[in-house]
């Protein structure tokens, strides 16, 4: 970080990690991935932005060998290798209730838990920022020195029925975290330029 009074700008070789070298990972060392390093990482990601602060991410770290395999079972067939041998795999899922928390986390607006009284409201502003989140989740994990190798191929269905029976949250994405391992990289596709994105009105 070039920290002067005025200008702050990650330098290079930090984009680079978070960005222009930054991979997702197919396979991964057997290097464990610990509970500080998870919790750096949520140190981190906590401080991005959600519409009326509603952080509706919850994460559930799949350690066990047994809570690994129930979760493999629902991956499709070409995630399942690397979701069994990844340190470390990651629900990433939205809490529909999480307007319980506006009192404390949005408290300069007193009517902000009654403003998600609506239930269809309240499930599409909690998956629109969980997503969101997710986002802010998989750069974490690179600003962490880590590998993030993240998944929509799975049963969500499944997983849910798995996971969170009895309760209201709904999974997203699976993310396998770690150091990269042997034959880690699928081709790195192009990216669309500028000009195919980007209108000025
Ligand atoms: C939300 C999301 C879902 C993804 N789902 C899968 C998946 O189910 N299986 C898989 O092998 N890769 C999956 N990927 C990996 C993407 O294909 C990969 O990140 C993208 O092609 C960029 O690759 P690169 O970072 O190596 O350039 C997913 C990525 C994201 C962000």
């Amino acid at each position: 970080m070039q920290a002067t009074t005025d200008v702050l700008e990650l330098d290079k070789t930090a984009q680079d990690l978070l960005f222009r070298e930054a991979r997702t990972a197919n396979a991964f060392s057997a290097e464990p991935v610990s509970d500080d390093q998870v919790a750096a990482i949520y140190d981190l990601v906590k401080y991005a932005p959600t519409s009326m602060n509603v952080q509706p991410l919850r994460i559930v770290l799949v350690r066990t060998p047994e809570a690994r395999e129930r979760l493999v079972r629902h991956m499709s067939e070409g995630n399942k290798a690397k979701t069994s041998t990844a340190p470390l795999s990651v629900i990433l899922a939205y809490d529909p209730e999480f307007h319980e928390h506006l009192p404390t986390q949005f408290p300069h607006f007193a009517g902000a838990q009654a403003a998600f009284k609506d239930q269809p409201r309240r499930f599409e502003t909690a998956k629109f920022n969980a997503l969101l989140q997710v986002g802010y989740f998989i750069l974490g994990v690179r600003a962490a020195g880590l590998a993030a190798g993240p998944m929509t191929g799975f049963d969500a269905e499944g997983v849910d029925k798995e996971f969170f029976a009895g309760s209201d949250l709904k999974s997203l994405v699976v993310v396998n975290v770690g150091r990269p391992g042997e034959n880690a990289w699928f081709p790195r596709n192009p990216r669309l330029e500028f000009d195919q994105v980007v209108q000025t009105v």
